[in-house]
């Protein structure tokens, strides 16, 4: 994982990168640094446990043209000031993205000849074996380390005396931002944002060498080649805040504006997309956290539309599972920032076996886009909170047009009409609710345990990974029907259950699991768009009534109503809920 960026130029290179690192930090925010490289050729180092801003005194004093930064997710080795990049050996300074699975091996060698490390990180290895290697040629010694790497790796590396910065890359992105008499590389295009008008994205086992002047690109066996250039189309992430007191918030109330964008942008893409699953006889929708959870609901569109066999698995299984796939298997790969390593490698390895593949994604730069046979567009917008929010609608609102393209072989004015009545739902929702009191109830309990069936029971797996992911508080999801088999064990004065019920055949058997909850005396919480269920349990249990939006549309507005539960409990309990210890938006490693 990590966000890394590289500047060489006539601007200041520090306050460049620190810039572009501050846009990278959804990528993980457990450590900071920066390395300088000034006229003379001499390299200095600033680094931080916690997130960039705290470099923002530090560079004040370093000048130079070249630079390399780095903001970290932890690993291999705790977050503190030791292990954060950049790490540097005699003349080299580098900073990585990603793991080198052999690291342990690459460096019992230089343990063995009593080289002292100064980190517990796999990357350290890297700056060591550069160093080695170097006899003269930055490039030739980076090429000859990654021939000996195994894992994944986005490699920047500087020497001192030399007036460049050499990149590689493998499984993690590098982009390259191509200026006038300055350059750019960065592992993601928010880094780059207005600072260049082109880029490019360099392939697997590429190398390149970033002057002042020139971007010189190798393939894996040193050979130049080209890479397509692009408009720099990335816009960075506004950063206001909009009078909203967490981008969480913000973006929750965003959710109405995702959907509709989502809907409009469909149309264009609809042929494209309908020709790539032609002939499909079995769907697999592959996703990670909240990608999964809206994989679960576009398996049952696809189901009840279509009535064509689907399923749903998290691509971190999917790829090491020996997958059954075959010309007829139509893989949807759902990920908002294109980027998940198991995602991008589960996607690649069903197109290997002969699947289609269908990106379904936030980003239409990424490396999931570049390896799909097509892409469908969730307009989310640039999310800025780690957790989810209106990139999770906008992918369900993706998915129940592609089931129903698939089930009709296209999409109807009227279909579209009916999706463009949900964003209005969703913001009276989101003005008229109130679950104050519910979030607070879970703040105080010991477990929150969010119970429905079918298409519900997908929203309540949601809302739990929400409640967890922002607030620490335990949480599970299960199926309403489930809860006799073993959670209720668990149930007592100190726990909440809270019961989605969008679906008025099934409500009758979610109820029952609910009665089961308050006669043994645990909290619990109704949150319905029926007026029937809502009097069965008022004056009972908490109760939250949403707007009715049909049954299966309903996921986009019951997922409002545990988004914001989940917000006010983390905000109750003093949390951060952008920004969750541990966490990171962009799973760029497995
Ligand atoms: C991380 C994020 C989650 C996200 C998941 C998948 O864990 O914190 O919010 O759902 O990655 O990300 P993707 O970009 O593939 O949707």
């Amino acid at each position: 994982m990590c966000g890394i960026m590289g500047y060489i130029g006539g601007k200041n290179a520090a306050e460049n990168v620190l810039e572009g690192l501050k846009r990278l930090e959804y990528r993980g925010y457990d450590s900071a640094g920066i390395a300088v490289l000034d006229n003379k050729g001499t390299i200095s180092v600033v680094k931080r446990q916690g997130r960039v801003i705290k470099l923002e005194p530090l560079i004040k004093n370093l000048q130079g043209g070249a630079a390399i930064g780095h903001t970290r997710w932890a690993t291999h080795g705790r977050p503190c000031d030791g292990n954060a990049h950049p790490h540097s050996a005699g003349r080299i300074t580098i900073v990585h993205n990603g793991i080198i699975e052999n690291y342990a091996e690459l460096k019992k060698q230089f343990t063995d000849e009593d080289e002292t490390f100064f980190s517990e990180t796999d990357s350290e290895v890297v700056a060591k074996l550069i160093n080695k290697n170097y006899n003269g040629n930055l490039l030739c010694a980076l090429y000859k380390t990654v021939c000996v790497l195994k894992g994944s790796y986005a490699l920047m590396a500087i020497c001192e005396g030399v007036d460049a910065i050499a990149v590689a890359k493998c499984k993690s992105s590098v982009i390259l931002g191509f200026g006038s008499g300055e350059n750019y590389c960065a592992s993601d295009e928010p880094a780059l944002a207005g600072k260049c008008s082109e880029i490019c994205s360099l392939e697997d086992y590429d190398l390149a060498l970033i002057t002042r002047k020139s971007i010189q690109i190798f393939d894996g066996n040193l050979n130049p080649v080209s890479r397509t250039k692009r408009p720099n189309t990335a816009v960075s992430a506004s950063l206001d805040l909009n009078g909203y007191p967490h981008y969480m918030l913000k973006e929750l109330h965003e959710v109405p504006a995702s959907i509709k964008n989502t809907v409009s942008a469909f149309p264009e893409v609809c042929g494209s997309y309908l020709k790539a699953v032609a002939g499909a006889d079995r769907i697999i929708l592959l996703g990670c956290g909240t990608a999964y959870h809206a994989a679960l609901i576009g398996k049952r569109y696809f189901e009840c539309f279509a009535r064509i066999p689907a399923e749903a698995e998290t691509s971190g299984e999917f790829r090491y599972k020996n997958p059954v796939i075959t010309k007829n298997t139509a893989v949807l790969a759902i990920s908002q920032s294109g980027e998940t390593a198991d995602t991008v490698e589960a996607a690649r390895l069903a197109s290997s076996l002969g699947a289609k593949v269908v990106a379904v994604t936030n980003a239409p730069y990424s490396r999931l886009t570049r390896i799909s046979d097509v892409s469908v567009p969730v307009e989310a917008g640039s999310e800025i909170c780690v957790a989810a929010t209106k990139s999770y609608t906008g992918q369900v609102a993706a998915l129940y047009l592609c089931a129903l393209a698939f089930a009709n072989g296209g999409i109807s004015e009227k279909e579209l009409s009916e999706l463009e009545k949900i964003p209005k739902l969703c913001k009276t929702a989101l003005n008229d609710i109130n679950v104050d009191s519910l979030a607070q109830m879970c703040a105080q309990s010991h477990g929150v345990y969010f119970i429905g069936k079918d298409l519900d029971y997908a929203v309540a797996l949601e809302g739990s990974l929400k409640l967890k992911e922002v607030s620490y508080v335990p949480s599970e999801g299960y199926p309403a029907g489930e809860l006799k088999h073993g959670t209720l064990a668990l149930i007592d004065g100190n726990t909440v259950s809270v019961a989605l019920m969008f679906d008025e055949k099934l409500s009758e058997k979610c109820s029952n699991a609910v009665e089961q909850v308050l006669s043994r005396g645990g909290k619990a919480a109704v949150i319905t768009d029926s007026e029937t269920i809502a009097n069965k349990f008022r004056n009972r249990c908490s109760v939250i009534i949403m707007p009715n939006a049909g049954k299966y549309l309903s996921p986009l507005v019951s997922a409002v109503a545990v988004q914001a539960i989940a917000y006010k409990c983390a905000v109750f309990l003093g949390r951060d809920p952008d920004k969750p210890r541990n966490l990171a938006k962009s799973v760029t490693v497995e």
